[in-house]
């Protein structure tokens, strides 16, 4: 197929950035957009243009590095999808393609398409690590019981990937469907607990100091998130919090 890509070029953090037309040819339904982007690149190259500058390492839906803003969603039209997974079939020959960087005031342009996400590293430094008895007396982690359907809800809170395509569609750029994600994985299990009330009050402390907005309960992460992290996860991280203010 034949496509019209309109790209964010942005030349580094203070350059103002335009969007710029290319046309790709011969474009496979099977190519990921990932590699239809790497073909682009490749035009870029052999005509001496600087080719575009994006986000990518596994490249299978696991590192959450992949962040592109595809014709106004999140990792693109698919749902439960990064942009590394998404393939060229859910587009049409003659297609225009806007193709822009994850935006929010805590995600800064570093270049193209690609955006400082550390805010994301700092608000998890935050929450530290769990305590584990070294004394020689160990519990293995294993024989510890934990109902299933608990062990479940951690797991699935635990899949977030930390790509920020939460913040980038949400109209106050709020981060809590992430944080929320990673204090629920700990919050739900015995081996969270005895930290839990640092956690999360130094992760939502964090959080803030990183400029992201609040929740006003839109639910529009909800839908973008390539991993489907529940909304359910940003009330037990509200619960979380009230009981670790009540105790001072
Ligand atoms: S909650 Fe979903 S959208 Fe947000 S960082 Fe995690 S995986 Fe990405
Ligand atoms: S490149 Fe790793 S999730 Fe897309």
């Amino acid at each position: 197929m034949n496509l019209t890509l309109k790209i964010w070029r942005q030349k580094d953090a203070n350059d103002k950035g335009k969007i710029v037309e290319y046309k790709v040819t011969d474009i496979s339904e099977h190519m990921s957009f990932l590699e239809m982007m790497d073909v682009l690149n490749e035009q870029l190259v052999n005509s001496s243009d600087e080719p575009i500058a994006f986000d990518h390492d596994c490249r299978e839906g696991i590192c959450g590095m992949c962040s592109m803003y595809i014709n106004g969603q999140a990792h693109g039209p698919d749902g439960g999808v990064t942009t590394c997974q998404l393939h060229m079939r859910s587009f049409k020959d003659g297609d225009t393609i806007y193709i822009e960087p994850f935006r929010a005031n805590a995600f800064p342009v570093i270049k193209d398409l690609v955006v400082d996400r550390s805010a994301f590293d700092r608000i998890q430094h935050a929450g530290g690590y769990i305590s584990v008895n070294t004394s020689g007396n160990t519990q293995d982690a294993n024989s510890i019981p934990i109902a299933k359907d608990i062990a479940d809800e951690a797991m699935d809170a635990a899949t977030c990937i930390g790509c920020g395509a939460c913040v980038a569609t949400c109209k106050n750029s709020s981060a809590m469907l992430f944080v929320s994600a990673k204090v629920s994985q700990y919050a739900l299990l015995p081996q969270g607990q005895v930290e839990a009330t640092d956690r999360v009050m130094n992760m939502v402390a964090q959080m803030d100091a990183e400029g992201f907005g609040n929740c006003t309960n839109t639910g529009a992460c909800e839908v973008e998130c390539p991993k489907g992290i529940s909304l359910e996860n940003i009330a037990r991280m509200n619960r979380e919090y009230m009981k670790a203010t009540s105790k001072g």
